[in-house]
């Protein structure tokens, strides 16, 4: 915050009154008249940081992933996603609306700046599973319903435009499963790979969707499911 420029503040303050207020206006996105005023080279200490850390580690308290080290490819396509309204768009998901905000009020230089910057960040290490974590189950329902398309080791794939998973912190990752199931991402008209992870989280239950997030932990931290996949 404190690297933070004036006009940026008032920006935030939108924002938290925003994500505060349980009124109606909350279903729509705040307009924010005040452009940036960042160098491009400059963008993520100058904008990002405040939400999701100097390091680009994420903050537990305002609800941001810790992005660093995401490919470049992905933080821009996501960003893209946030400003069209295929994601941030479901009035329940605050945490998605302020990044929406935040997405509307960049250039196509300032986006491609900040997701160089992020993506030469050290990645964070998603947190590891409990000591009674039911590995091999998880292994083997990761390596079948997962690892098509986020890979053995939970690095993604460009190709499929699926996410890396590893560096995700597990709340952040627990409410991307359950904005997925419930429709909350991935459910506007065109979102074809959004739609993709409906599908894949539609059926499962809390408890499995616990299981997937301790399982990305356990990756994060060497396990291999290859041996695990259906013959
Ligand atoms: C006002 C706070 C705020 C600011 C400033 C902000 N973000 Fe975010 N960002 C969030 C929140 C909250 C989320 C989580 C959204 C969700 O739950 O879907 C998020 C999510 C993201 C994601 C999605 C990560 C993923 O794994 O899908 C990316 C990428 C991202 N932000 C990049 C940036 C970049 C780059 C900047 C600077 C240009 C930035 N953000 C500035 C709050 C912010
Ligand atoms: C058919 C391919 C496919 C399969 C199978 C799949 N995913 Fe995904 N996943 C994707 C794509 C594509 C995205 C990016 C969606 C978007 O752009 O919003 C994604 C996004 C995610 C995200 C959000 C990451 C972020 O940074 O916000 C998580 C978490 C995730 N997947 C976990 C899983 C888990 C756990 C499984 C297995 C139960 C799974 N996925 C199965 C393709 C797939």
């Amino acid at each position: 915050m404190r690297f933070a420029s004036l006009s940026f503040f008032s920006i935030l303050a939108v924002l938290f009154l925003f994500s505060c207020s349980g009124e109606k206006e909350s279903e729509t996105v705040p307009a924010i008249e005040t452009p940036i005023s960042a160098t491009a080279s400059g963008i993520y200490g100058q904008v990002c940081a405040a939400c999701h850390g100097e390091k680009g580690e994420g903050k537990e308290e305002l609800h941001t992933p810790s992005i660093a080290g995401l490919p470049a490819w992905y933080v821009e396509e996501q960003i893209r996603k946030f400003r069209s309204g295929a994601r941030g768009f479901h009035p329940e998901d605050l945490p998605g609306q302020q990044m929406r905000a935040i997405s509307l009020i960049l250039t196509e230089l300032q986006i491609s700046e900040a997701a160089k910057a992020v993506t030469t960040m050290p990645p964070g290490i998603t947190e590891p599973p409990p000591a009674d974590f039911d590995l091999e189950t998880a292994r083997y329902r990761y390596a079948n319903e997962c690892m098509e398309c986020h890979r053995y080791n939970g690095k993604g794939e460009v190709v499929f435009h699926s996410a890396q998973l590893i560096s995700l912190n597990q709340n952040y990752l627990l409410r991307q499963l359950r904005n997925f199931r419930a429709g909350r991402r991935g459910a506007t008209e065109g979102d074809l790979y959004g739609a993709k992870m409906v599908e894949n989280m539609k059926q499962l239950t809390d408890d499995e969707i616990e299981m997937f997030v301790h399982y990305i932990g356990a990756l994060a931290h060497g396990d291999d499911p290859r041996g695990a996949r259906e013959k």
